[in-house]
């Protein structure tokens, strides 16, 4: 499909995607961003664009700096470590970048340099004494997160100093509403400090322009923008007060670039990166100064006002090239609710991985499902997860062509034959289909291109179904094959479709098929014959998930061992039984149970016994006694069994195996006995399972003398 004259002339294209904070692991929210950015390279290149990934870790400012400071590290040492983890769980989503770098290296100091030195020279950078928190306790300047306090804008609580996490506008450390410390707590003073700033206000007219020339920036990205141009704009702070984790500004003794200044410049030096090492060339060469090459930048909605207001301003001030187009995605929610460390629904890359059958390109499919040029938020929601990856993913295509691939296999010696006049007639009218496919894609509308890709694939099967060869092959054989083998081709042409979304898998089945790799593949496979003599024996490669989904990472219960140390008779209830049980530590070490267990069990047989308690239900009051929590029993239907682990200790935190205690210890949610009820723990062989996975402690796993199936509450 690609032409001669552009095959010589590849257009250039640049893809960034936002650079992660190196200051915590890569989560699912993160991969939305990634995988839409990688799907769009993947698919630009079978496009014929000569197309270069870049990304890089943000490794400066303050959100590092606390975290190093929190787990007592050197900011190096933070750096290096997620650096590594960044990189491999990109690799295992199969995000490929050409290269990933960091705003900590070489590159990025020489271009901050740059960048500074050319925006002074032009008279764009001036200096101005500002008034900064400090905390007289600490003895330090406490800039945008370290601290804290109330959004000016909207109010809201606990927000840090240089953005409100919810309703995204910029502001000053003063500017903050009851500021605190957030080393020490104290509140801080004022103090002033000689600071240096970009005149962005100058930028107002240029950016208008390039906004109103910009066919490709989504709407309501461009709405944001010129409500905040027509608002005006305010000159930007880009120094910060030692001691801080970054660049120092030349000729400073104690004065840094702020973090948002070399952050973005980590584009270009990531680009140098690659230029210097793949092509002898600088960035600015290739990319940044050379006019025929286009940018892309990915980023979420969160970070506009850096990407569309400092970006190009700076841009413009340095006479580099603007973006051509900047992809803004929304927020990833978890069944409806922003993922939070609070509410125990922050899932990581590696929280996936780690739950059996979740195929990295599961999630890549599922996103690409949602996807689309809009800025509305994507939602995990779990049972949808597991119908597509289940009945549009499995059932559908993969059926599909393992379905076709096993026949051939098995009935024709795993030969395919030439395709005759009719098949032929059949196969050109799904060309529509694909060009539609491609279509969507180029639109980033990868949902659409989804669809697109299901309707072939159901089309394929339909074929196969209506043919009937397992008939058919008894009764005209010659026919029979080449039914299939059109078949085979309609698997071939969704591999190459469905090739930017499933890369692992698509290799496969084309490798299958005949091709020895998928390196300089494109869309003009589409309509070539399958280059197979003979295909390879077809193995099944997904299979589809169970239940248990993603349940083992977000267990929201706080389940602790406690031991019984006062057992009293309710005075005005004959069932209940007031216990006061010691649960180690926390807050509270001793807290005040009701429970109904005067049937079941005498004072004594209570007394002294370990039993498990769920520490963040909701208090409910019985009969004028409060119970701060439940404690766990088995119940049959004849009896009540006292959940008990022997060998553990009070305070023990009780988890699903396979799931990270630490994380659930963390958990802020107040459970309603509804939802606590939900998670429909049952006992199975003497354990207590939740879904397949046993409650244990970090020294046993608990048994319980009860019934199979017994609830357990
Ligand atoms: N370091 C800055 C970006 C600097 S770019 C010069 C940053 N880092 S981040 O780690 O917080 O986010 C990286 C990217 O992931 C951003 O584009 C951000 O919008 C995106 N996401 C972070 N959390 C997200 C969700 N929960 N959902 C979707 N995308 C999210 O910002
Ligand atoms: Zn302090």
């Amino acid at each position: 499909m690609v032409k001669k004259s552009e095959a010589r002339q590849k257009e250039k294209i640049l893809v960034t995607a936002a650079l992660p904070y190196a200051n915590g692991p890569i989560h699912l929210g993160h991969l939305v961003e990634y995988i839409q950015a990688d799907i769009l390279v993947r698919f630009l290149r079978f496009s014929g664009k000569d197309v270069v990934f870049v990304c890089a870790d943000d490794t400066h400012g303050t959100p590092i700096e606390l975290a190093a400071a929190k787990e007592k590290i050197a900011p190096e040492e933070l750096i290096s470590k997620y650096y590594g983890e960044h990189t491999a769980d990109f690799s295992a989503f199969h995000v490929d970048f050409d290269v990933y770098h960091s705003t900590n290296s070489p590159e990025n100091k020489f271009y901050s340099d740059l960048f500074f030195k050319k925006l002074t020279e032009k008279g764009f950078i001036y200096e101005r004494l500002v008034e900064l928190t400090y905390c007289e306790n600490d003895k330090r300047y406490l800039p945008d997160r370290y601290v804290k306090g109330k959004c000016p804008k909207c109010g809201a609580e606990d927000q840090y100093g240089d953005q409100c996490e919810r309703c995204n506008s910029i502001y000053q450390p003063v500017d903050l509403v009851e500021p605190h410390c957030s080393i020490c707590g104290s509140v801080p003073v004022r103090k002033q400090s000689l600071h240096y700033f970009f005149k962005l206000s100058s930028f107002s007219q240029q950016l208008q322009q390039w906004l109103g020339g910009n066919k490709l920036i989504q709407d309501d990205v461009r709405h944001f923008v010129e409500g905040w141009l027509k608002s005006g704009l305010q000159d930007w702070d880009i120094s910060r007060d030692g001691p801080y984790f970054g660049f120092k500004i030349p000729g400073e003794l104690n004065k840094y670039y702020y973090v948002w200044l070399d952050a973005p410049i980590g584009y270009i030096a990531a680009t140098e990166k690659y230029c210097k090492e793949k092509l002898n060339k600088t960035a600015l060469e290739a990319y940044w100064q050379n006019y025929d090459a286009k940018i892309i930048h990915f980023i979420g909605k969160d970070i506009i006002y850096f990407h569309l207001l400092f970006w190009p301003s700076m841009l413009l001030a340095a006479g580099f090239n603007l973006p051509s187009d900047i992809v803004v995605h929304g927020h990833l929610t978890i069944n409806g609710e922003k993922m939070s460390k609070s509410r125990g629904n922050f899932l990581t890359a590696r929280d996936y991985l780690a739950v059996a059958g979740h195929e990295p390109e599961f999630l890549r499919f599922y996103y690409a499902s949602h996807l689309t040029k809009a800025l509305a938020d994507i939602n995990l929601d779990f049972e949808d997860f597991k119908g597509k990856t289940n009945n549009d993913l499995v059932s559908n295509i993969a059926n599909f062509v393992h379905r076709t691939l096993v026949f051939i296999n098995n009935n024709f010696d795993s030969k395919l034959d030439n395709i005759g006049d009719d098949e032929k007639f059949f196969l050109q009218q799904l060309q529509p289909k694909y060009e539609s496919v491609i279509k969507h894609y180029s639109e980033y509308n990868f949902k659409e291109a989804v669809k697109g890709i299901l309707e072939l694939s159901s089309i394929g099967n339909r074929y196969f179904q209506e043919n009937q060869p397992w008939q058919l092959v008894k009764t005209d054989k010659k026919k029979c094959h080449k039914v299939v083998s059109v078949a085979a081709a309609i698997v071939r042409n969704l591999a190459i479709l469905s090739f930017p979304i499933l890369p692992k898998y698509s290799e496969k089945i084309l490798r299958l098929l005949g091709y020895e790799s998928t390196k300089n593949l494109g869309l003009g496979e589409l309509d070539k014959p399958v280059p197979a003599k003979k295909i390879l024996a077809a193995r099944i490669i997904f299979a589809p998930i169970e239940e248990t989904i993603l349940m083992a990472s977000v267990f929201p219960a706080v389940l602790k061992v406690g031991k019984v140390e006062e057992v009293t008779e309710h005075p005005d209830a004959d069932k209940l039984y007031v216990l006061k049980v010691d649960i180690g530590s926390g807050k509270q070490k001793i807290i005040q149970l009701v429970a109904g267990l005067r049937p079941y069990y005498k004072k004594a047989e209570l007394l002294g016994r370990n039993i498990v308690v769920v520490s963040n239900l909701k208090h409910a009051k019985f009969r004028g006694y409060e119970s701060q929590g439940m404690l766990l029993a088995a119940d049959d239907g004849n009896r009540v069994v006292v959940v008990s682990p022997e060998l553990s200790q009070p305070g023990d935190l009780v988890y699903p195996e396979g799931s990270d205690p630490e994380k659930i210890a963390s958990s802020r949610k107040q459970l309603a006995i509804e939802e606590f009820y939900r998670l429909n723990l049952r006992v199975n062989d003497e354990h207590i399972v939740y879904g397949t996975k046993p409650l244990r402690t970090a020294k046993e796993i608990i048994s319980v003398d009860a019934a199979e199936d017994a609830v357990v509450r």
